[in-house]
């Protein structure tokens, strides 16, 4: 493994462990079961996806109310999960196969079990009482301000607490309590966190809502344009006192500099800022390495919306720094569902696995897998998230995943999606995703490389990577009819190296004047110069 910020390489690969693969038959997913398909993800060959390092959710003791996202112990693994000697073991495979492991970190908030909670509740005057962020009723014995949680159906961001008379905060669940970060002793005792996982070998972190760590020490409510926005997104204008904080940022330093002892080790954001002069703060510093782009995944499906969105950050960015693209998480809508067709997701695909930027790929959308959210009323996620969460289509009968009873039943194209079934086809959305990680692994320019977009009609996205010596083209055809397109200052022909569509043949030249697309179809085109 090389140590030269080996992150700037790299392709992502998101696992949301409850729903990966299932090694007991109690339904749900856990540490060794994502051992046994650690070959999947790469096992050296371009037969495998070629990822270079996996981000686990959260496997921490929860009691779920957020999946996870609720710690009671940030230093152990859930039993439904496995133990830390499963962990170890999983850090070891991993890495024997040059895979890095990356975990989420959950600074925020914790449970509301964590016996640092139960502590701080227990008693006004107790040492802890000051780890979280508790506030009298306002004089109406209402919450003290108006602020409101990320999550539609927890209203406001405030629950009383009868035994004290206090309200505590919590940005998401009533189950989430915030931590009260201006106390240095809660940044003690989350330093110790980082380094317990750094000296078990974690190559980074994800930083769960990394914009949300301060909260305005005088609690004032938000200016009246953002007091009715529950959307975790920040507002594109207007400051809000409970999130994007400067002091946020001495936070992320911190962590920064922890990173830094332990040589190449990374952090990547999640930091939902709508606003890209914000947003560009947070990565590519001497804070976090890299961050989500958000706005990404809220594009609709539309070639200069696309180029707009990448432009837009692009252009703000210090030169050095890389946004991570994702389509797809756990909190987002599956690609096939958002956009509406399989041969969009391999268009998606390959604009993902070629932009200037970190590319992550969320577990079953390498074969497209669809949204399947529960039937009313056995809906489990707070916030209406199960259907983006079903457990991975290994196989036809669902016995990939486990031998149980699935903790949320698979898709029902089940029998159709499923890497078995795209394993024995190369005209299959595996196969594409196989083949785009691999060439980006064997292309300089795709990996270290400048980007450049090109004019071209406003339903497709046409853009230029370069590094010396190499110089590709890559157009995608957001509509589904053909399209030429013929960007200026650009050589008569080159070699179309890989196409999304199978009746593409490769490895031909083609006229780049124009360059004719068809219906639904991405190309990576090496210019004739190079
Ligand atoms: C963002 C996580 O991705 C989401 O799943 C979670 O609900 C919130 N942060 C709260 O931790």
């Amino acid at each position: 493994m090389t140590h030269d910020e080996w992150w700037r390489d790299a392709v992502l690969y998101q696992i949301y462990p409850r729903s990966f693969a299932d090694s007991d038959g109690d339904g749900i997913g856990d540490l060794p079961g994502i051992v046994k398909h650690l070959d999947h993800l790469n096992d050296g060959t371009p037969g495998s996806l070629g990822v270079d390092a996996v981000w686990l959710s959260p496997f921490y003791p929860s009691p779920q109310a957020d999946f996870g996202y609720d710690i009671s112990d940030h230093q152990a693994v859930d039993p439904v999960f496995g133990t830390l000697a499963d962990f170890d073991e999983l850090v070891e495979q991993a890495h024997a196969r040059g895979i890095r492991v990356i975990v989420d970190l959950v600074m925020n908030h914790t449970a509301v079990t964590h016996p640092w909670f139960t502590e701080s509740r227990s008693d006004r005057a107790s040492a802890k009482r000051d780890w979280y962020i508790w506030a009298d009723p306002a004089p109406d014995g209402g919450p003290p301000n108006n602020w409101l949680s990320a999550f539609e159906r927890c209203g406001p961001a405030w629950t009383l607490d009868q035994a004290t008379g206090q309200y505590y905060l919590h940005s998401f669940t009533p189950g989430q309590p915030d931590l009260n970060w201006r106390n240095p002793r809660v940044r003690d005792a989350m330093r110790a966190v980082w380094r317990f996982w750094l000296d078990r070998g974690v190559d980074g972190f994800r930083i769960d809502v990394a914009h949300r760590l301060m909260k305005d020490p005088e609690l004032r409510d938000n200016p009246p344009e953002v007091a009715h926005a529950r959307r975790h997104v920040s507002h594109p204008s207007v400051r809000q006192r409970n999130l994007d904080l400067p002091e946020v940022h001495d936070i992320l330093r911190d962590l920064r500099r922890t990173l830094g002892e332990y040589g190449d080790r990374f952090a990547l954001g999640e930091v939902p800022i709508s606003d890209d002069a914000r947003l560009v703060e947070y990565f590519g510093g001497d804070g976090m390495q890299t961050a989500f782009h958000m706005a990404y995944w809220e594009q609709p499906w539309h070639g200069e919306a696309f180029r707009r969105t990448v432009d837009g950050l692009a252009g703000r960015m210090r030169p050095d720094a890389l946004p991570t693209y994702a389509l797809a998480t756990h909190d987002i809508s599956r690609t096939v569902t958002r956009y509406g067709s399989p041969e969009r997701a391999r268009v998606a695909a390959m604009m993902t696995l070629t932009l200037r930027g970190v590319p992550c790929v969320y577990y079953g959308e390498e074969i497209g897998m669809r949204d399947a959210p529960p039937p009313a009323g056995r809906e489990l996620d707070v916030d209406g998230r199960d259907g983006t969460r079903v457990p991975m289509h290994w196989d036809a009968d669902g016995t990939g995943f486990t031998t149980g009873e699935p903790w949320l039943p698979p898709g029902p194209d089940l029998a159709e999606v499923n890497v078995a079934r795209q394993a024995r086809s190369p005209e299959s959305l595996l196969h594409l995703y196989r083949r785009l990680v691999w060439y980006r692994r064997g292309s300089q320019a795709l990996r270290r490389g400048t980007y450049r977009s090109l004019d071209a009609p406003g339903d497709a996205f046409v853009y230029l990577r370069s590094a010396p010596g190499e110089r590709l083209l890559v157009a995608l055809n957001f509509t589904d009819r053909p399209l030429a397109v013929a960007p200026g200052g650009l050589p008569p022909s080159g070699r179309v190296e890989l196409s999304t569509r199978p009746d593409r043949e490769t490895g031909r030249q083609a006229s780049l004047r124009p360059l004719t697309l068809a219906p639904d179809e991405g190309v990576i085109v090496r210019l004739g110069d190079s």
